[in-house]
């Protein structure tokens, strides 16, 4: 029954090691930008709230890089659904559908949370008290978002689930009873807020010359809002391994020795981050934490083709050669570094 419900693979026109490589290349890029917009826009709105001139004026600094790191996420977004796409597609598709009228809805609720980040960013002084709302529907938005993301990443791995569609075929699974939502959720959740704590910190940091006051406040809040948090995540992360199914979980623990050494790097870097958070090293602190970014992507894409295992492995993806695309890409691709590279110095002089 399962099986018939997961549509043939398409063929592949390079070998898959190619599109895993540039999906776990991408994909820490988009969540590490996520984090960001939305961990930093939540501490925003709560220094709009405390209503001090310090924690305003910073609040204002969220809500004008907001929009940026909007556009950021669904640029940086692009990419991995495109190599996810290629990899995984039989599933991605079919999940999309079985939850159809919530994954249709990110688009409009996108699109509303993206305008009300432009309102508080260009309203900010005259919105007042108001702008609060503003931020704070903003941030609703983009956890019901990542919310129906991480329904459809725990839906695409669930095909036995796939059948249930029968019982009611209006294209609104989601997996809220499942004991394996709600961990996986809160992880992404308080990762983002904590690492929303870092760009804060950042932020400050780019601020220093312009207002060292400022710059003092954002840096000391944004860091102890970071470690803080991630020491909390800590349970979190552990509740979630122990939600997975038994052999999921045991993938981290010995079944698979590189699964189980990624763990416990990430586990290192964890503790490195947090103390280089406190000791207020806020570069080496950000280091750790792209590290750790990726070595838990890299745990996730475990974990996913251990879920599949018993349905589909990437190497029975048929290779049916035609490499000029990959070519025009990775050329297209080079070219756009190049010019982002030359926006950026341009910019950076023109702001000196
Ligand atoms: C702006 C609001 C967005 C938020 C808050 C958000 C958040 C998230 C979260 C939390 C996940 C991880 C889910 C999980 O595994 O449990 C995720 C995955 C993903 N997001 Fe986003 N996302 C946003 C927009 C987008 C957009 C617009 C795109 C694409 C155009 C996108 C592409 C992806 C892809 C491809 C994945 C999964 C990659 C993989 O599984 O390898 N996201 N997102």
């Amino acid at each position: 029954m399962e099986t018939f419900l997961i549509p043939q693979a398409d063929t592949i026109p390079a070998s898959w090691g190619w599109f895993q490589f540039l999906l776990l290349l991408t994909f820490p890029l988009h969540l590490l930008a996520m984090n960001a917009m939305l961990g930093g826009l939540v501490i925003g709105v709560m220094q709009h709230i405390n209503g001090g001139e310090l924690q305003k004026r910073l609040a204002h600094r969220v809500a004008i890089a907001t929009p940026l790191l909007i556009a950021l996420v669904v640029n940086l977004g692009v990419a991995p659904f495109l190599f996810l796409q290629v990899l995984y597609g039989q599933f991605i598709y079919t999940s999309s559908i079985l939850m159809g009228l919530f994954w249709i809805l990110v688009i409009p609720v996108l699109i509303l949370a993206y305008s009300g980040g432009y309102l508080y960013d260009f309203k900010f002084a005259g919105l007042g008290r108001f702008g609060i709302v503003v931020g704070g529907l903003c941030c609703l938005a983009f956890l019901a978002i990542a919310a129906m993301f991480s329904n459809n990443m725990l839906l695409m791995v669930s095909p036995g689930k796939f059948s249930e569609y029968f019982a009611s075929m209006n294209g609104t699974m989601l997996l809220t009873d499942s004991i394996q939502f709600w961990p996986r959720y809160l992880h992404m959740v308080v990762s983002a807020l904590a690492i929303g704590g870092l760009a804060v910190a950042l932020l400050g940091r780019f601020q220093a010359e312009r207002d060292l006051n400022l710059a003092d406040h954002a840096t000391a809040l944004g860091l102890r809002t970071f470690w803080i948090l991630t020491l909390v995540n800590i349970p979190v992360g552990a509740l979630f391994l122990m939600s997975l199914p038994k052999e999921q979980m045991m993938l981290f623990m010995g079944r698979d020795m590189g699964a189980t050494v990624a763990f416990g790097i990430g586990l290192l870097l964890t503790l490195g981050a947090v103390v280089t958070g406190i000791r207020r090293k806020l570069w080496l602190t950000i280091m750790h934490v792209v590290l750790l970014v990726y070595v838990m992507v890299f745990m996730r894409a475990w974990l996913r083709s251990d879920y599949l295992r018993q349905h589909f492995t990437l190497d029975q993806l048929e290779l049916v050669p035609q490499y000029s695309p990959m070519i025009f890409f990775f050329a297209t691709l080079g070219l756009g570094v190049i010019c982002l590279v030359w926006l950026w110095r341009t910019t950076a002089k023109a702001m000196a």
